[in-house]
């Protein structure tokens, strides 16, 4: 072994790099964050991967929101792309359309807080009854699930983590947790397949409309009469604080 190998100075040295690492990394979280990384991009800070975002003057919506005037007046644009981008490449791959709006509607939440995004969105998306309990469910599980490789469908670990998360990032034991049980569950390839078209979503430089998706969406996602946001379901008050973002209590 190599380090076998090293006279005891350098294993000094080796021991006080690795002491100075840590440090540092213990040290980091001390400093006061001005924003927790968690927030939600509509309300400011930075994008996950750390770029920092513009905040526009919010258009007002119309009185009865439908889900295509939260991607046009609300999403903030980078997680539009990218999520766009995600359903382009499910739909030209030839994904079922369920695959297709799962990827379209997976990071919607990123919205209005990353922490748990993926199960935030699972709920945003639950009542509207077309939405199956597949397409909630997978939503939900591709937050566990893009920590961890699946070689049988060529996901390997992005190298956008490392960047993210920092190198050699375990995520939290509840994540872990979670993706064992969508390991075994049925429709793991539902949640899988999120996170295999969530790797080619950042290509640069492809332009893809909402367009081509309304009629995806018009056809499993049931848009409540009072808008979203105030049909009196168990998550309106989620659409409704991304409607409001400004208002402060
Ligand atoms: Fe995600
Ligand atoms: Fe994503």
């Amino acid at each position: 072994m190599e380090v076998e190998r090293k006279t005891s100075e350098e294993r000094a040295d080796a021991l006080e790099e690795s002491m100075m690492k840590q440090l540092h990394v213990s040290a980091a979280p001390a400093q006061a964050p001005k924003l927790r990384r968690g927030t939600g991009v509509l309300f400011g800070g930075l994008t996950p991967a750390g770029l920092p975002l513009d905040l526009a003057v919010l258009a007002p919506m119309p009185p009865r929101p439908t889900i295509v005037d939260f991607f046009k007046l609300r999403f903030m644009p980078h997680t539009v792309t990218h999520m766009l981008q995600s359903a382009n490449d499910a739909q030209k791959k030839g994904e079922p359309e369920e695959t297709v709006l799962a990827c379209l509607l997976h990071d919607i939440a990123v919205n209005l807080i990353k922490v748990d995004h993926g199960w935030w969105a699972a709920q945003m998306v639950e009542p509207y009854a077309y939405v199956s309990e597949k397409v909630s469910w997978a939503i939900r599980h591709h937050q566990a699930l893009r920590f961890f490789p699946d070689s049988s469908v060529g996901y390997g670990y992005p190298e956008r983590y490392v960047q993210i998360f920092g190198q050699g990032y375990a995520p939290e034991p509840y994540i872990r947790a979670a993706y064992e049980q969508a390991r075994k569950h049925k429709w793991y390839m539902e949640a899988r397949m999120i996170t295999v078209h969530d790797l080619y979503a950042f290509e640069p430089g492809v332009k893809v409309t909402l367009d081509p998706f309304v009629e995806v969406i018009g056809r499993h996602f049931k848009q409540p009469k009072e808008g979203l946001g105030f049909d009196g379901s168990p998550v309106a008050h989620m659409w409704r604080s991304l409607i409001y973002p400004d208002n402060p209590l």
